[in-house]
């Protein structure tokens, strides 16, 4: 076949999402338009996202923002070669709107149509911004999974490792609530180590040397969560938030370290991947790189914008999908829970 335009579409969470996709027969990927409607402001007051509040926000947004993508892309719905949409895993409120729309649009226009796992939409989108060859190493990283896995091509992967506590993510919103942060928690975090030295507190390092690949924050969030309580100054706290995003980065990196050696024994084209909200932090993706680079593996990760929740990923997934004939049917059901 030729190549493939895809019409993605994203409401797992609390940004209502929809991006345009061309994926060539060899594979290269272009974003025609990617636009993200945030949600932050009406979940701000509350803390985190309430999804009744997010379920609804989708409805008002989608048909909206869908159609801006189309405009942006310079295209008509005729004009697309199919429609997909996340069925999850996530808030099940929010998934069923994106899901009930895609599945309305292809309807409509007769087009194939492809339920997306959100996952398998960050294990590509680094595809977003260079050429990936498959298999590669993926460490997923965003506020509700923190997993290591064999990625050898869509809807193929093994998972390596996975938190038996926290996400990466929720661990940065977590401490950052107990520091006196806004939500989201990571970016406000990295915002505030810019300015502080961490080496004065020593956190705790969870799972070190055992010989699995499995994470834990549980421990560290305690104690960070106590001595947010003795931060007296806006250094201490600078300094607290630093040592924080520091021991996150170091965790990630001693577990990845060890998916890699393990990965090496396997396979020969040696490379690591990072996706996630927490790929888009500058300390844990040079931290990342060095242990890579140490056990020469080549790394990658997304561009900054297909790191956090959007559409462009899902419109990959869904076009890789189309490509290999993987459509879906009609009736497919929202999943709350879904493991790649
Ligand atoms: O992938 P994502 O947008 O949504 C999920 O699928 O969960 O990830 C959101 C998570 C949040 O926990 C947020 O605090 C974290 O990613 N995050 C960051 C940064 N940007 C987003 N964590 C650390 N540093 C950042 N710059
Ligand atoms: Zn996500």
């Amino acid at each position: 076949g030729g190549d493939l335009v895809v019409l993605g579409l994203e409401t797992s969470c609390d940004e209502t999402a929809a991006s345009v996709v061309r994926l060539t027969p060899g594979g290269t990927a272009t974003v025609l338009s990617s636009v993200v409607h945030s949600q932050i402001d009406d979940h701000a007051a509350f803390g985190g996202v309430v999804p009744e509040i997010a379920a609804r926000s989708h409805v008002e947004m989608i048909a909206g923002v869908s159609e801006r993508a189309m405009a942006e892309a310079g295209l008509g719905y005729g004009e697309l070669d199919g429609v997909a949409a996340t069925a999850g895993p996530g808030l099940v409120g929010g998934v069923m709107v994106g899901l009930s729309f895609g599945k309305a649009a292809a309807l409509a226009r007769g087009l194939p149509f492809v339920g997306v796992n959100h996952l398998e939409g960050h294990a590509v989108s680094a595809r977003l911004g260079a050429p990936v060859a498959y298999p590669f190493l993926l460490l997923l990283v965003s506020g509700g999974h923190c997993q290591l896995l064999e990625v050898r091509g869509i809807g193929d992967m093994s998972r390596l490792g996975t938190t038996i506590d926290d996400a990466a993510g929720e661990a940065f919103d977590k401490i950052a609530k107990a520091m006196g942060l806004g939500y989201p928690g990571g970016p406000a975090l990295e915002k505030l180590a810019a300015s502080g030295d961490g080496s004065r507190f020593d956190l705790p390092r969870a799972l070190l040397g055992r010989k699995d690949c499995d994470f834990s924050f549980s421990g560290l969030k305690t104690a960070a969560s106590r001595l947010a309580q003795a931060c007296e100054t806006d250094q201490d706290r600078a300094d607290l938030a630093d040592a924080v995003q520091s021991a996150i980065a170091r965790q990630l990196a001693e577990r990845s370290e060890r998916a890699m050696k393990d990965y090496a024994e396997k396979h020969e084209h040696r490379l690591l991947v990072v996706a996630g909200g927490v790929a888009a932090n500058k300390t844990v993706r040079s931290t990342l790189e060095a242990v890579a680079a140490r056990q020469s593996f080549s790394f990658l990760a997304p561009p900054m914008a297909y790191c956090t929740d959007n559409a462009a990923m899902i419109a990959l997934a869904g076009a890789e999908r189309l490509q290999l004939g993987l459509t879906s049917d009609i009736d497919t059901a929202a999943r709350p829970r879904w493991p790649l």
